[in-house]
């Protein structure tokens, strides 16, 4: 890409520079003046670049960029650049109730006022918890200035009495081990502090680490930055070199609508099956997708998705954390061995002004016990299922985290089908799941479906990680630690349960969820990809004619603008409205 430093006029100089509007002129250069810029620079014709700053206190996953920026300022520095932090809206996927998701639309929207109405060329998104990463690019393609985004990598590995505890997982096993009264309370907090030793995000593939490497599988961040565990040497040099770049960017104008094309998001999805991600990845990058005017379906997540095998060895789908990854050789590896087998668009352009094929060439996979080959995997077909039924038009399933017990009975025992018969228990919601799943008269037992309902991004409001729903004592204490789970939230990405979640639409919007009872059959065909309540048609009728929406408590002006404006989980859950302001780059805000 051309260079062109000569001649090119940012957009800041409207603000800064604009000989037809002196007043404003000298507004914009006195207040900006004040503090840490000179009006020569200001007048200097280099580009502002903007540094979206997503650490605080108060978003810890994060926080590792309040370190972070000094590297990059001074990459942008050394480039050519202006950098200009701002703060963006707090998000912590663990300490913000009643749940991050409520926020990501809110993040998204901070930004894109930021990026409109104030003097910046290009941008650096920092990234790292859950939602952070969709947020900002949602924001990027929404604007569609030239964006590069810089994770803060997650954690070191944790451990616990010699053996690695990841995040999410330890919470996960620790319930479990704390309702058999194997451990008592204080070991269950200690277990659940070793998992988290440094600064970073997750060190599992939990939905931060797959957002992250989504990032980077889109071409959207330098190769190899998504792996890098926070506090090593080579994250701060990443921001440096991240720094620099984004100014080159704003030269050569690189756009996100050059990079995040359908092939693009074809990569992203087969590098999820091929990294074991979460389940949080289809609704974010579906709402990535449409904000950058991409057409992408839920059920691309199956049809281009599903036959790819599990090939990175990191918990829940696997052994290894964070560290491993990396040292392995990280996401590049993951897509050379990919590109390898022909599974990746390697023409496609990214944030190096190079194509991905470029990137990824040689950087193969360095142990083959972390990152495998794609002939010789983990297991085959590790990608999503996308089911529907007379319960949802569509619902996810991730293969790769489901047990070899639970596979052997439902997936690929020959002579099953992929059928399954059960009993369904309906919960209205987590409340209701903790006081009434002991409760003996539900009579669950080992061929019941727990269900979960009005947890979803109307209902809840947000959409809620509650469908790994654990069974009962009796149950756990038989030996058997997961029941299949459905509802429409979701689950957490380090869940390794065999759950079908996000169903759309959800019950509260009227989808069929709402009018399933505790006790009606249900019938699970994996080959078929349904689920359906096998409740008589007349009936079903019935139960449809007779439903109320239930009506809605607000505790916050946003929950009932987000109620108001959001989408279903299938769809990505934007702000529905939101999704026809593309490329507004093209407009200058009035002044
Ligand atoms: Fe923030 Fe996992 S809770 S990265
Ligand atoms: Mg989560």
């Amino acid at each position: 890409m051309a260079d062109t430093r000569a001649n090119k006029q940012f957009r800041s100089q409207e603000w800064f520079d604009n000989p037809n509007n002196p007043g404003m002129t000298a507004l914009y250069l006195e207040r900006y003046q004040n503090q840490t810029h000179t009006r020569a620079e200001l007048q200097s014709g280099k580009p502002i670049i903007g540094i979206a700053q997503t650490g605080s206190d108060l978003a810890p996953c994060n926080k590792i960029h309040v370190f972070l920026v000094d590297r990059i300022k001074a990459g942008i520095r050394d480039a050519g650049g202006i950098p200009m932090e701002f703060p963006v809206h707090p998000i912590q996927e663990t300490g913000k109730r009643p749940t991050a998701a409520l926020d990501r639309n809110l993040q998204y929207l901070g930004l894109v006022e930021v990026l409109h109405g104030y003097p910046i060329d290009a941008v650096v998104l920092t990234t790292g918890c859950d939602k952070t990463t969709p947020a900002m690019l949602m924001g990027a393609a929404t604007m569609d200035l030239p964006a590069i985004t810089l994770n803060g990598g997650p954690m070191l590995d944790g451990w616990w009495k010699g053996k690695r505890v990841g995040s999410g997982g330890v919470i996960w096993e620790g319930r479990r081990l704390l309702a058999e009264g194997k451990i008592d309370y204080d070991e269950f907090m200690d277990r659940a502090c070793a998992s988290a030793p440094s600064l970073g995000h997750c060190n599992t593939m939990g939905t931060a680490s797959t957002m992250n490497a989504m990032a980077e599988a889109l071409g959207m961040s330098l190769t190899g930055c998504s792996a890098i565990p926070a506090p090593f040497r080579e994250r701060m040099e990443m921001a440096y070199e991240t720094g620099k770049r984004i100014v080159a960017m704003a030269y050569e104008d690189l756009k996100p609508s050059d990079i995040l094309t359908r092939e693009a998001f074809e990569n992203a999805i087969v590098v999820n099956s091929a990294i074991g991600g979460s389940t949080n990845a289809p609704p974010h990058l579906q709402a990535i997708a449409r904000h950058a005017g991409v057409d992408l379906h839920v059920k691309d997540w199956q049809n281009v998705g599903y036959d790819v095998p599990l090939m990175l060895n990191m918990q829940p789908a696997g052994a290894y954390l964070g560290e491993s990854f990396h040292r392995a050789g990280g996401v590049p590896a993951v897509m050379a061995e990919l590109a390898k087998a022909g599974r990746i668009h390697e023409g496609c352009m990214t944030v190096t002004g190079k194509t991905m094929g470029e990137n990824i060439t040689g950087r193969d996979s360095v142990d083959h016990d972390v990152i495998t080959t794609y002939d010789a995997p983990l297991r085959p077909n590790a990608g999503f299922v996308v089911l529907s039924g007379n319960l949802f038009d569509n619902a996810l399933m991730k293969t790769s985290v489901i047990s070899q017990d639970f596979r052997d009975r439902y997936l690929d025992t020959p002579g099953s089908e992929g059928l399954y018969e059960a009993r369904a228990v309906v919960f209205e919601g987590p409340e209701d799941y903790h006081d009434r799943i002991n409760d003996a008269s539900l009579k669950i037992d080992d061929q019941t479906i727990l269900f979960i309902r009005n947890v979803g991004c109307v209902g809840y409001p947000g959409s809620a990680e509650v469908v790994n729903m654990q069974p009962p004592d009796h149950i756990l204490k038989g030996g058997n630690m997961h029941l299949p789970t459905v509802g429409d939230g979701r689950q957490s990405g380090t869940s390794e349960s065999p759950s079908i979640l996000n169903a759309s639409p959800e019950a509260v919007v009227g989808g069929g969820l709402a009018f399933l009872r505790t006790g009606d059959r249900v019938r699970l065909d994996l080959n078929k990809a349904r689920l359906d309540a096998l409740v008589d048609e007349e009936e079903w009728k019935e139960r449809q004619s007779e439903w109320k929406a239930p009506k809605l408590e607000h505790q916050t002006p946003w929950e009932e603008i987000y109620r108001t404006h959001v989408g279903q989980l299938g769809d990505g859950g934007c702000l529905e409205l939101a999704t026809a302001y593309q490329r507004i780059r093209h407009q200058l805000p009035r002044d």
